[in-house]
This record gives C-alpha cells, sequence and structure tokens, in this order.
C-alpha cells in the first residue's frame, strides 16, 4: 500500500508537479517522499488539492503513526550531566514532573482569533532564522510593507508590522499621539473601545466617551454631538469592527465627521483588515492599527500599522518625549524607515517570514476575492445557524462577516461552557465565549482568514447541531446543513449568471 507522499506523486505524475500543486521547494516534498508520510500540517490542503482523492484524515493517521524519534530518557532522579564539582543544587529547581517536547492538538479554530494558519504560511516560519540586518531580510522588510499597502489600500509610507500583538499597536498608536493633558473623544460599543479609554488614560489624556449600545455600531450623531462640544479634542478613536460583539461601525463616514472638526481618528482594524473591507486612503484615516491573527491568518504577535503623513508630521512636531521607549515613532523608524536599517530591537524574524508569506496569500487571491470569500461563508453559516434557531446579536445590516455573535438559548445559558467543552473534545472545535455583560449570553463564530472555508461552516453546523440536540434542545440535526448547502448552491447560481453575463457582453 503507497503512502500519502507516493500517493501524491502518482497523481501529479511527478515530485515537481507535486511541489508546484502546492506551491512549495520541490525540497520539501522530496523530504515528504524520503520520510515516507506527508506533515499532519498539511493534511486539510492536501485533500483540498486533490479534491478529496486524499483524505485529511488519512494524511493525519499516517502522520500520527510516525512517531518522532525519541532518544532514551535518563532515568529519574540520575543526572547525567554531573558538573565537576558535582553538585545538584540546581536540580532543585527542575520541574518536578518530566516535560516532553510539546506537540499541539489539530483544532478547527471559529473563535474570535487565533485563527487556523495556511500550510505554506508554517511551512515559511520553520524556515532557518537569519539576522534582522541580513541585506535578504532588509529586503524582504520592504516586500512586507508594500504587502501590507495592499491590504491596507494606502501609500502611507509608515506602514509597517510592530513587533506584538493587537494590543502593542494600539499603545503604539495612542502613546504616540496621545500629549498629557490631551483630550480625545473615544466611542465605545464594545470591550475593545474600554481598552482605547484605559490607553488614552495611561498615556495621560482625558478620555471624552461617546456610549453606543453594546452590539450596535458607534452613532454617528453621538460622535458628531461630542466633537460639537469638545472642540478642543484634536484626536478621536474607535473600532472599526468590534469583536466582542460582531458588529461593523461605518468607519468612512465617522471618519468625515471628525474631520470636520480638524481632529485625526484612530481606528481599530484588529478584525477587519483582510475581511471585509478597510481602505485606508479613501476614508482618510489618519491611524490605524491591525493584528497578525485574525483575518490575516498568521502567527500572533505582530500588529501592522499605518500613519498617515500628518500623523508622522504631527508626532515629530511632538516637544516632550514619547512615554514608551519601545514605542516611541521616531526611535522605530530607525529600524523600519525608508532609508535607514539600523538596531532598535531584535526583530521576531521568522513571525515576519510568516506574515509575509500571509500577505503573499491574500495578494495572490485577491483583496476583494478574500472579502467576498468572507462574506460568501457568513452568509452559509447564518442561514444554518438561524435554521437552528438561533439569533444573531447584531442587526443584520451591521453584522461583520467574520465573527458572527448568536444568543445563547436560554435553556442552555447554564450550561454554555459545557457546549463549548464538547465541541472542542469531541469535534476538536473552537468556538468563542461571550465578553463582559455578554459572558454567558453569546457564543462568537469567527470564519476569518484561512479558517474561514466552507468545510470549516459545515463543520461547525453539524458539530453544534449535534451537542445542543445531545443536550435536549429541539434541534433537527441535518436542516441546518441542509440550510447552508442551499444558500452556497444560491450564491454559485448568482456568480455563474453574472460570469455569464460578462461573457455575453465581452462577445457582444
Ligand atoms: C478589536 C480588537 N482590538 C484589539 C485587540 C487586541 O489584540 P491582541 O489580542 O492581539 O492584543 C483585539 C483582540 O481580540 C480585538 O479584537
Amino acid at each position: 500500500m503507497k503512502n500519502c507522499a507516493e500517493r501524491l506523486v502518482e497523481i501529479f505524475g511527478s515530485q515537481a508537479e507535486v511541489a508546484r500543486s502546492f506551491s512549495l521547494d520541490r525540497a520539501v516534498v522530496n523530504n515528504w517522499v524520503k520520510s515516507g508520510y506527508v506533515p499532519a500540517r498539511w493534511a486539510m490542503e492536501v485533500e483540498r488539492v486533490t479534491g478529496g482523492r486524499i483524505a485529511a484524515v488519512e494524511v493525519l493517521n499516517e502522520a500520527g503513526a510516525k512517531r518522532p524519534v525519541r532518544v532514551k530518557s535518563r532515568p529519574d532522579g540520575k543526572n547525567l550531566f554531573r558538573t565537576t564539582l558535582g553538585s545538584e543544587t540546581m536540580n532543585s529547581y527542575a520541574p518536578a514532573k518530566r516535560i516532553q517536547s510539546f506537540h499541539p492538538p489539530q483544532r478547527t479554530l471559529m473563535g474570535p482569533g487565533p485563527t487556523e494558519i495556511h500550510p505554506r504560511v508554517l511551512t515559511t516560519m520553520s524556515q532557518p532564522a537569519i539576522g534582522y540586518l541580513d541585506p535578504v531580510f532588509v529586503e524582504m522588510m520592504e516586500e512586507l510593507k508594500s504587502l501590507l499597502r495592499y491590504a491596507y489600500q494606502t501609500n502611507n509610507s509608515l506602514t509597517f508590522p510592530v513587533s506584538g500583538p493587537g494590543s502593542v499597536g494600539m499603545e503604539y498608536c495612542f502613546v504616540n499621539m496621545v500629549k498629557p493633558g490631551d483630550k480625545v473623544i473615544v466611542c465605545r460599543n464594545g470591550v475593545f473601545g474600554g481598552r482605547m479609554i484605559e490607553n488614552v488614560e495611561r498615556a495621560g489624556g482625558t478620555a471624552v466617551v461617546v456610549d453606543s449600545e453594546w452590539g450596535t455600531p458607534v452613532d454617528p450623531q453621538k460622535f458628531d454631538d461630542a466633537l460639537k462640544k469638545n472642540r478642543d479634542a484634536r484626536l478621536a478613536a474607535f473600532v472599526h469592527a468590534e469583536t466582542s460583539t460582531g458588529v461593523q461601525s461605518d468607519a468612512k463616514t465617522l471618519v468625515e465627521i471628525a474631520h470636520k472638526y480638524d481632529t485625526l481618528v484612530i481606528v481599530d482594524a484588529v478584525t477587519s483588515l483582510g475581511g471585509s473591507p478597510v481602505k485606508v486612503d479613501e476614508w482618510n484615516i489618519d491611524a490605524i492599527y491591525s493584528a497578525s491573527q485574525k483575518c490575516l491568518s498568521c502567527t500572533p504577535g505582530l500588529s501592522p500599522v499605518s500613519f498617515s503623513d500628518r500623523v508622522v508630521d504631527y508626532v515629530k512636531a511632538r516637544k516632550d518625549k514619547i512615554h514608551s521607549w519601545f514605542m516611541d515613532m521616531n526611535l522605530l523608524l530607525g529600524y523600519w524607515g525608508a532609508t535607514t536599517r539600523t538596531y532598535h530591537h531584535t526583530a521576531p524574524t521568522n513571525s515576519l517570514f510568516a506574515l509575509h508569506e500571509a500577505l503573499v496569500l491574500i495578494r495572490e487571491e485577491g483583496l476583494e476575492n478574500a472579502w467576498a470569500r468572507h462574506e460568501r461563508n457568513h452568509i452559509a453559516l447564518k442561514a444554518g445557524l438561524e435554521a437552528m434557531g438561533l439569533k444573531f446579536l447584531v442587526k443584520e445590516e451591521y453584522q461583520l462577516p467574520q465573527m458572527n455573535a448568536v444568543h445563547i438559548p436560554e435553556a442552555m445559558q447554564s450550561r454554555e461552557a459545557e457546549v463549548r467543552r464538547t465541541l472542542l473534545t469531541e469535534f476538536g472545535l473552537e468556538i468563542g465565549a461571550g465578553l463582559g455583560p455578554l459572558a454567558g449570553k453569546i457564543w462568537r463564530i469567527g470564519i476569518m482568514g484561512y479558517s474561514c472555508r466552507p468545510d470549516n461552516v459545515m463543520l461547525c453546523l453539524s458539530a453544534l447541531g449535534s451537542v445542543l440536540a445531545d443536550m435536549g434542545l429541539p434541534v433537527h440535526v441535518g436542516d441546518a446543513e441542509a440550510a447552508a448547502h442551499s444558500a452556497y448552491a444560491q450564491l454559485h447560481a448568482k456568480a455563474a449568471a453574472q460570469k455569464q453575463k460578462h461573457k455575453d457582453r465581452a462577445t457582444a
């Protein structure tokens, strides 16, 4: 019986063709053939690329059977590496239990992030390390910046990934732009608007809070009123895609309002970037930050930011010292700027390789196609969830495709953690819980980046339907899947009709 690597070569005709079909280096495929198996992380991709001729589960089973070679462990209590002094003192700090290499299980990630990571991104991340000032790396940094400009739809020259999660990008914007004593209008319609207020206060500013109900978008009228009342506020901030509720606010309108009062705006695009339209130049956004682990589907720990020239001048004009050494824009530009490359901090090189590859994938797919994919899968997921009797928290016109928040049926509220635990243990599926006042009241189902696929949508509907039915909810198993299938079929038919129309027009 042939192994999966040999079967791939048989299907595609040669190792070179396998490599081409997976956009991989030939050496990687050669390694699969030599070692007699395809690593588990490629399971889904193998199933997809072979159109199901090799099932993901076959790859997983085969890879699982090939245990990593283990060096025989020393017996407990025996010290192989006795120091010359024969001292045992350091061993008293050793962990009490024997710790082995960590092997995370295979999960389907459909929570609020992180998302699943494309195999190409994982492979790129495991390439050999190089120095952060290596000329090859420096060249890659320039490509990375231009790919980020594409993702953000901007020509801002200050566009780069800050080392650190989305929270660091948020802090980077506030600490550079807010001076002690500044008044900042902050819109809050969920958890992350609340964090913006914290950031303003910690930077020494005063936040004027514009509250909108959780689950609704930022109210443009309230925002306008606050700006009118506080004409001395030079800054404002809002969250474009509020992950805690699944609502999207009208970024273009809010920025337009702020600019009427000559106020600069900071926008949180952590959950929107790559999943739904973010158009920095067209919408005149002044400062924006995001995160690598949501719709960009990269490893967590990087936060792409972009400042307009006006913001760069605004920060440069500050007379006081920025209250963070690490996040000081002027110092960071010594490493990420257009002309200089000097040591600032040790950049997370392999994570940056990964972000480069994640953005190459978006470029290959096309940003608009990525937005459309999120919308398509959202429509199917929604059809299924509603067929199951679940109701969305957010009104249809404000729903984020990538973050779907549904009310937990009352009968399930006391057992909601059990539902999520069962999904995780029995189906390997992670969905998100509610935060703050919505804890125990909603589930958050994310379809972001590489996790945003029909197979995940169908798994989620089947698994959730099955768990809820088992726990006594009157869910008809199969109804949700049928509704999602029908939604996909309608979308396909519409797309085919549109394509035909274009063709007819071209030949007319
Ligand atoms: C809207 C929003 N802003 C900021 C953050 C903070 O990002 P991170 O968790 O990467 O620090 C998150 C995280 O989920 C978020 O959803």
